[in-house]
């Protein structure tokens, strides 16, 4: 049987921000799980992705950040480019389509469906900021959603009731730029006819039929994709344009289209295209290969992507006419974490990079998590309760438990020499046939997309080892019957074998480790399940822990990080979050009380010091302090003011500072006392 090819495609995240779990969850990770088994079952294929450079995403962010959008896009490219590669997302490419071969093949792209007369040229009314002299784009403008009223809807989506829009159909719009009300001007520009493609769209995704061909089988496509695109498609597709009055973006390559780009979302999918011949080039390969004949074509996205994946690149793929439509397009749910949805803008977020940061060493830990939550069918959540709980567990107390057990009596019964397998019992037949039937059932669960059900049933077979030796106990044996123990061993190291081949595509370093414990190689997938992978006299090596794990001091300390987290992108940036939690007890330890300043006098050659006399209510003494750019020495005299009294004596230019004045700072910087409101005089506490 010849093996089917495959292009495989993860969506192209936006170079405007780090990557956090919802994203890895729902595209990446099972994108790259399904690769690597592609791999192993050496099926021909490419693992394509890259960052999208262009659209209002990036311009946003720079504005925000106050810096160019090109800036923004080379600053993240390389952030989440690390972060992939770290966490050991395996794409034969990283490509960005900010590359000249990208731009370059967008126009030619867009050219070539021009010249077919695949596009309707148009003069509409456009919304116009007059203040900002430029077009908005629809991400540029905000107002009243006109199905749910949410006042905060975008010209493109409302994220509330979930509903495409059109700039024209908001309540009240008005300009992000400016924050006036724009006026409609008009512009032309290059339309798709959406509307006269429904028809084939509908056998296409319905039937999987395309030009009276069986092209794909819908039952494999995931019911939500079905649906949506069903549902816009008995909404009635409108015409859309393909072209934007930006000056960041693919230009129009046409003659009197100045100050007009591509559409973000016709240049970015062509950026798979686009990635992959740069990674032919570099390959010695022929990227239409990866484009045409027999090929499937699988596009890995999150769900808020289905209609640009499902319906507006195939038509414009079908346009072209000289490249394969997607076999299956699998989407993803949502993630949410902790109770509530990530947020960027509101810093509500795991981000991968400062995962990898603090846990280097955990990677496998988080793939395991992140895979047997993956939002497949529905929303699902992250909680780092569940972390801990999944990693403890399952991989600690399953996975790990068992082949330490495993390796540990093989070497200290045979000192690491696998022992041959004697008589078997009822049972253990029934394990060595259990072992052989893994592979067809982890693998058929792959190639229909689920992933999280795949690993799942690779963890059965760890949950199997663990039973089969926690009930033949040869650990009691081995004093009585050590000729059955080692039958028992031999059979627990083959399910030992078989998980380092089978958790391959899941948690490659973790397989990789028990290779190295067993001394095996990796071998292609359609060898694995033979119960006699380890022929007896085989040596192995003695185990490390797999899995350490997981303290309640990593999950309280990560909650809180990301409440504090979240607390200080709420308020100005400009001041710092929230420190960590004291005691109360350690509160009380502070003695600050009111005091009066009674001399004030400049200390010589230093500019921002004032020596100070003040009265505590229990003594006089000099405190340092500096405040001379904020108050003069005669200003202060007779002010009542915050006082920390216990503060170690310390020596400032040369005079002992015997306690510390509190002060406030505002955002510029500036200082203030912190005096009672009532007519307070010295000596009182504060509490
Ligand atoms: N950048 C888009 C997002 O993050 C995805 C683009 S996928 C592509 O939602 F196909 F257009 F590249
Ligand atoms: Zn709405």
């Amino acid at each position: 049987m010849t093996k089917d090819k495959f292009t495989v495609t993860a969506a192209l995240p936006y170079a405007n921000g780090p990557l956090h779990l919802g994203h890895v969850a729902g595209v990446y990770l099972p994108a790259d799980i399904f690769v690597r088994f592609l791999r192993m079952n050496q099926h021909d294929v490419a693992f394509i992705c890259g960052s999208d450079e262009h659209g209002a995403a990036i311009t946003l962010r720079a504005k925000k950040e106050g810096i160019t959008p090109q800036e923004i896009v080379d600053k993240y490219n390389k952030v989440i480019g690390d972060s992939f590669q770290q966490f050991g997302i395996s794409f034969d490419i990283f490509h960005r389509t900010s590359a000249e071969i990208h731009h370059k093949t967008a126009q030619d792209f867009f050219l070539k469906l021009e010249e077919k007369g695949k596009f309707i040229e148009e003069t509409t009314e456009q919304y116009f900021d007059e203040e900002f002299q430029q077009f908005l784009a629809d991400r540029y403008i905000v107002g009243e959603c006109p199905n749910c009223h949410n006042e905060n809807a975008y010209g493109d989506q409302c994220e509330k009731c979930g509903s495409a829009l059109s700039p024209t159909d908001l309540i009240n719009p008005l300009s992000t730029l400016s924050g006036k009300k724009p006026i409609l001007k008009s512009t032309s520009h290059w339309f798709l006819p959406m509307d006269r493609h429904e028809e084939w769209l509908t056998a296409w995704i319905q039937d999987g039929m395309l030009d009276g061909e069986k092209q794909h089988e819908p039952k494999a496509w995931r019911n939500q994709v079905i649906g949506q695109c069903m549902s816009w498609i008995n909404n009635g597709l409108k015409p859309r344009a393909m072209t934007r009055d930006l000056d960041w973006g693919v230009k129009v390559p046409l003659q009197g289209a100045d100050g007009k780009v591509l559409y973000v979302w016709l240049d970015a999918p062509i950026g798979y295209i686009s990635a992959t011949k740069q990674w032919a080039l570099d390959n010695n390969k022929d990227w239409k290969d990866y484009w045409t004949g027999d090929r499937k074509l699988v596009h890995f996205i999150g769900k808020d992507n289905i209609v640009f994946h499902a319906i507006i690149f195939p038509i414009l793929l079908k346009d072209h006419g000289d490249l394969i439509l997607p076999d299956n397009v699998p989407a993803y749910e949502f993630l949410n974490l902790e109770g509530d949805k990530f947020s960027t803008s509101r810093n509500w977020a795991v981000w991968l990079h400062e995962y990898l940061e603090r846990y280097p060493t955990k990677v496998d830990e988080l793939k395991y998590v992140l895979t047997s939550i993956a939002p497949e069918s529905k929303d699902s959540e992250f909680t780092w309760k569940e972390y801990q709980a999944r990693v403890n567990n399952e991989l600690a107390d399953i996975l790990g438990n068992f082949v330490n057990r495993a390796l540990v009596l093989t070497q200290k019964y045979y000192e690491g020499i696998v022992p041959e397998r004697g008589e078997l019992t009822q049972e253990d037949e029934r394990v060595l046939e259990a072992i052989a039937s893994f592979p067809a059932k982890v693998s058929s669960l792959i190639y229909a997309y689920k992933i999280r059900e795949a690993q799942s049933e690779v963890m059965n077979l760890a949950r199997l080892g663990n039973k089969y030796l926690a009930d033949n106990e040869p650990w009691k044996l081995q004093k009585t019957d050590p000729k059955r123990v080692e039958t028992i061993l031999h059979i627990a190291l083959q399910i030992t074998a078989n998980l380092s081949l089978l958790l391959e595509p899941f948690l490659p370093s973790t397989a990789a480790k028990l290779r190295s414990f067993l001394n095996v190689a990796l071998p292609v997938w359609g060898e694995i399940g033979n119960p006699g992978i380890l022929v007896a006299g085989h040596k192995v090596n003695t185990p490390e822990i797999l899995f350490p794990k997981i303290e309640d001091s990593l999950v309280e300390a990560e909650v809180e990080f990301l409440k504090q987290s979240q607390q200080s992108n709420t308020t100005a940036v400009n001041f710092p979050p929230q420190k960590p939690a004291v005691s109360f007890d350690d509160f009380t330890k502070l003695d600050i009380r009111l005091g009066t300043i009674i001399e004030a006098e400049k200390v010589p050659k230093a500019d921002k010091l004032l020596k100070l006399t003040v009265d505590t209510g229990i003594d006089v003494r000099t405190i340092v302090s500096g405040i001379a750019n904020f108050y003069n020495p005669d200003e202060v005299v007779g002010k009542t003011v915050s006082v920390l009294l216990n503060l170690e004596p310390r020596k400032i230019r040369g005079v002992e500072s015997q306690g510390m004045i509190l002060m406030a700072e505002n955002e510029a910087g500036e200082l203030s006392f912190v005096s009672p409101e009532k007519e307070f005089g010295a000596g009182g506490e504060i509490r």
